[in-house]
């Protein structure tokens, strides 16, 4: 299921996803003693942040590297390896009692399975129980996804394959919401250019995030395939951000949205 996760390599080179997500505590205001469940949690940040604000917080999460890293770094914080994608896995992390708020970041969108996803969350959110997430929304990734698309064809291989990602639309996520019982407080589609670290191209990024869509370039390949994924990607403007500061991006298109359960 899904992509092995290079968790040291996240932390060092791509700590910018987990540092756009810090938005979302803000949303979620965390209260003492409010018992939190943290979706797709990778390394834990968020839910060490959640913790120290003294709610009660457990971060599951389908990656074994992640969830080792996650632990090591914060032990103090429970976290369990479960696909959010099956409702029991859900129910049995969080035990008994529903929990009070749900969190993710930059996580929903790896899960082909959204309805199942959505339905799990509702059923493990006690009623008036609120809803915060980010994640991929339609049109997130294009170009780095042509140019991933250009470098499998440059070495031969299929450039038509399924992406592993899914970025609904805001029409699409508000009704999926609703079908399961929520109600939207808020929902906005927002662009949003984001700097690579330094160093980091757009193949570079593919190796993280594309891992899937790379595994089966040969070993032989790699430097052609990656040479021909940022000459693409710099014929789409990767390497130039449009802020005009320079440096290579990420073309993220953001789903930002706050839900309560009815
Ligand atoms: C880009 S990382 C985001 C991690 C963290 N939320 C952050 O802000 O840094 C996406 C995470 O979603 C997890 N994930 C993907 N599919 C999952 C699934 N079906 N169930 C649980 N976690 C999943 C991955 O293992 C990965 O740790």
């Amino acid at each position: 299921m899904g992509q092995q996760w290079d968790a040291q390599g996240y932390d060092a080179q791509f700590s910018f996803v987990t540092a756009y997500g810090d938005v979302l505590l803000g949303l979620l205001d965390a209260q003492p003693g409010e018992r939190v469940l943290d979706i797709g949690c990778g390394t834990g940040h968020q839910a060490a942040v959640i913790a120290a604000a003294g709610a009660e917080v457990v971060g599951v999460d389908s990656d074994a590297a992640m969830l080792e890293l996650a632990r090591s770094e914060h032990p103090a914080v429970r976290f369990v390896h479960a696909d959010a994608q099956d409702a029991a896995a859900l129910h049995a992390a969080v035990g008994a009692s529903p929990v009070d708020a749900v969190l993710s970041n930059a996580a929903l969108h790896w899960m082909p399975e959204q309805d199942a996803v959505v339905a799990g969350i509702a059923a493990v959110l006690r009623p008036g129980g609120r809803l915060v997430v980010e994640m991929g929304g339609a049109g997130n990734v294009a170009r780095n996804a042509e140019a991933i698309r250009a470098g499998r064809a440059a070495v031969g291989l299929d450039a038509d394959v399924p992406l592993p990602w899914t970025f609904p639309t805001p029409g699409e996520q508000a009704s999926r919401l609703e079908r399961h019982g929520f109600v939207v407080r808020t929902l906005a589609l927002i662009d949003r250019p984001t700097p690579l670290a330094d160093g980091v191209t757009t193949s570079g990024w593919a190796r993280m995030f594309g891992a899937s869509l790379v595994a089966d370039v040969p070993d032989s390949e790699r430097d052609t395939f990656d040479a021909a994924v940022d000459a693409h990607a710099v014929q789409l403007g990767l390497d130039r951000r449009p802020d005009g500061a320079g440096g290579w991006w990420a073309d993220y298109v953001r789903l930002r949205f706050t839900a309560a359960l009815a």
